[in-house]
């Protein structure tokens, strides 16, 4: 595969790509740049390409999964491609009743509730998501060396659309769950990360040469929380794809007091919000993993001078790290001017060769 290094032969250029070098941390030709949500709503490619097309569905067609992963690659010249897919995929791949509603989100017919509920979270096969196979295959064609990262909901995060059943700003029945029955919790967690296992290494077996595991809402969570509660599943699904050798991303919003734990579940790159400065992130990480981040999204908005001096400034933030990714803090907002991403990939590119 593009991720073994076989002794005797010259690496891949996917191999040597400068994003999987800053992921492993080892001298980069320029600092890589991409973007979360870079396919998606900013681009009006991907918006005539989803017309009439609802959300879910898109995630299950083949080539129009290739052609919307490779829209934001052709535009602006980012370092890496992410799968075009969504975290709730895997629980419809197993047939719980979900919809993604437009300016929602995921939406859950029959929350998780009671341990009865638990009985509908079957096991992920990999046939239940061949189109996720096909699609990875037509994409690691059309990409050549530009690295393909698979994504997934990290346990936690899918847990609180499951049991509230969409989107909360409090994950009140989540968080219920999780203090008053953690029997039940540690088993719900257990389960989506044997899901999240199988999902993840469906995609590194397709062809994806990183993998980033979201757990976009953790930072709703206390540390001492985070690491009795959710850490141990989230470890679990590191554990899954560590023999595959591709480096592993954890991620998550607010998680400023998280960074130790998240690195120590078992991630090679931890992505870092925009609350927290890189040069103290990587502090807070320890050693031995590189960064990812941390530029805040709403940044693009104001225009290209206060965009290059913020940039700059993540970039200085960085200078003493061993292996830095740049990225947003979080996904690209939908009315954000997909110019102003090209111009920023093109900044940080020569600002760092
Ligand atoms: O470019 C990429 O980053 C790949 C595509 C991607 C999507 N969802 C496509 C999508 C990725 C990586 C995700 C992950 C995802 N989905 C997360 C974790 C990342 C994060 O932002 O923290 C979460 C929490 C979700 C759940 C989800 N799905 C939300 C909150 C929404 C937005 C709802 C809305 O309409 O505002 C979705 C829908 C979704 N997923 C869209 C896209 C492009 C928008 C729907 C559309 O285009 O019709």
């Amino acid at each position: 595969s593009v991720n073994d290094r076989p002794t005797g032969q010259p690496p891949s250029a996917t191999y040597d790509s400068a994003f999987l070098r800053a992921c492993r941390r080892e001298p980069v030709p320029h600092t890589p740049v991409w973007f979360m949500r870079q396919a998606g709503r900013s681009l009006p490619e991907y918006r005539k390409v989803r017309e009439g097309v609802p959300m879910l569905e898109s995630c299950m067609r083949p080539e129009l999964v290739t052609e919307i992963t490779l829209q934001p690659v052709r535009r602006h010249g980012v370092d890496a491609a992410i799968y075009f897919s969504d975290i709730v995929v895997p629980l419809k791949a197993i047939g719980i009743d979900l919809d993604i509603k437009p300016g929602v989100g995921p939406v859950v017919e029959q929350p998780v509730r009671t341990r009865a509920d638990l009985a509908r979270l079957r096991d992920l096969t990999p046939e239940d998501v061949s189109y996720v196979t096909e699609a990875i295959g037509l994409l690691t064609r059309e990409l050549g060396a530009t690295p393909l990262i698979g994504f997934a909901g990290a346990p936690f995060t899918l847990a609180s659309y499951l049991v509230e059943g969409g989107p909360s700003r409090t994950y009140e029945n989540a968080k219920a769950m999780m203090y008053g029955d953690p029997e039940l919790w540690a088993d719900l967690l257990d389960r989506l990360a044997e899901i999240t296992s199988v999902f993840l290494q469906v995609q590194i077996e397709a062809g994806a040469s990183a993998v980033q595991l979201f757990d976009s809402w953790a930072g709703a969570l206390a540390p001492a929380d985070y690491r009795r509660s959710v850490l141990p599943a989230s470890a679990k699904v590191f554990d899954a794809v560590a023999g595959y050798g591709v480096p592993r991303i954890h991620f998550g919003v607010g998680t400023g007091e998280l960074l130790g734990l998240m690195g120590e579940a078992g991630a090679d790159v931890v992505g870092v919000d925009w609350r927290v400065r890189l040069d103290d992130a990587v502090r807070r990480v320890g050693p031995g993993k590189a960064l990812q981040g941390n530029l805040d999204p709403t940044v693009l908005f104001a225009g290209p001078d206060a965009v290059r001096a913020k940039a700059r400034e993540v970039l200085d933030s960085a200078a003493g790290l061993e292996g830095h990714v740049f990225n947003l803090g979080h996904g690209v907002m939908p009315s954000t001017d997909p110019d102003a991403l090209t111009r920023l990939v093109e900044y940080v590119h020569e600002q760092t060769a």
